[in-house]
């Protein structure tokens, strides 16, 4: 595969839009073709299951099940063929954050996670990121930061015990592939936040 893979990564309220879009422009001024997308969702089924599962109450294997179908929707019919035309692939949350709220937040299974990771992202090769951009922001900061922001899903309406739980699954993944991840501190102006992220992207050698 020809294509850049990246994902972002963070609890509600680490900011993370501004700078997606901002590298979007970063990479079309470069002359990429940018597909610019999320999770869950990202195609109209997975848009579906994204209403679901943001909305409706579920257990944690169930949610787990369908963000990972959604992912697979997402994965085969989005995520790889763009890759293989050699587009750049920005992609607001993807499997860590399955790990990071199901596995960490709801204290689902870490191991069936892996199971699915590799059902859902194999084949010839494997798809992860090449580069995922986590936004660390402390819970009490982000709470702050979510007040009367917007209507609260299922998710941002969770207490603050939740997104510590959240933060370590992130934590959790970060430790076991720290090659693959740029760690920014979330914590700073958005303008420092920018630095640092384009700071990580060039050092990835993604952008000169
Ligand atoms: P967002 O697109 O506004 O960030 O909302 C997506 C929400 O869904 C966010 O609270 C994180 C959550 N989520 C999961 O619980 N599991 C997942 O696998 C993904 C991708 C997101």
């Amino acid at each position: 595969m020809s294509g850049i893979f990246i994902s972002f990564e963070g609890i509600d309220g680490a900011g993370k839009s501004t700078h997606i879009d901002g590298l979007a422009t970063a990479f079309r001024a470069q002359g990429r073709v940018v597909t610019l997308t999320r999770e869950p969702g990202g195609t109209p089924l997975a848009e579906q299951l994204r209403t679901l599962v943001l909305n409706d109450a579920m257990d944690a294997m169930t949610e787990a099940l369908l963000v990972f179908a959604a992912r697979r929707d997402h994965v085969i019919r989005v995520i790889r063929p763009a890759l293989e035309r050699g587009e750049v692939v920005l992609c607001d949350r993807f499997t860590d954050a399955t790990f990071a709220y199901q596995g960490g937040g709801r204290g689902f299974d870490w191991n069936v996670l892996a199971s699915l990771e590799h059902w859902v992202q194999g084949g010839e090769t494997f798809l992860q990121p090449g580069l995922t951009i986590w936004f660390d922001l402390p819970p009490e900061v982000a709470a702050v930061r979510l007040v009367g922001a917007r209507v609260p899903d299922k998710f941002e309406s969770q207490p603050q015990a939740f997104f510590e739980k959240v933060v370590a699954g992130y934590g959790r993944r970060y430790a076991a592939a720290t090659e693959r991840f740029a760690r920014i501190d979330a914590n700073q102006t958005p303008e420092d936040v920018w630095t640092d992220v384009l700071a990580a992207v060039r050092q990835s050698g993604m952008l000169p």
